[in-house]
């Protein structure tokens, strides 16, 4: 017997305008995996994560959580089958130096 995986993402796409934000993303996460998302500023990894979580509807391609569509789920509803997100805001501490707060870094 095959067990869907967590996460699986099939030939995900986002277009904005001519734009190519996303272009075919294959992923699967099993769960209790943690997987990094890397690349450069722009590289995607933003409109990666909203199309996952519902913030942004896929151009084209499949998103399945536990073998359920949940492509073009809204964010409420995601968050209803077990997917969220959490926003990277970035701060610093204004009484700390600069290397202080790059030891003390926080994402809340
Ligand atoms: N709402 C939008 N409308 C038009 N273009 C967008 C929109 N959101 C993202 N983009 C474009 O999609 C591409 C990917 O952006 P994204 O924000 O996902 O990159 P990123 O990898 O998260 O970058 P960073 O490391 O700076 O956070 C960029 O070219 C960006 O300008
Ligand atoms: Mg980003």
């Amino acid at each position: 017997m095959t067990t869907s995986p967590a996460l699986r993402v099939t030939d995900l796409c986002k277009s904005f305008a001519g734009i190519t934000a996303a272009n075919n993303i294959n992923v699967e996460a099993a769960d209790g995996e943690i997987i990094g998302i890397i690349g450069a500023n722009g590289a995607g990894k933003t409109v990666f994560v909203n199309m996952i979580t519902g913030y942004l509807k896929p151009t084209s391609g499949k998103i399945e959580y536990h073998g359920e569509d949940i492509t073009g789920i809204e964010p409420r509803d995601a968050t209803h089958v077990g997917v969220c997100r959490s926003f990277q805001v970035s701060q610093v501490f204004m009484t700390m130096t600069v290397r202080e707060n790059l030891l003390e870094r926080i994402w809340i």
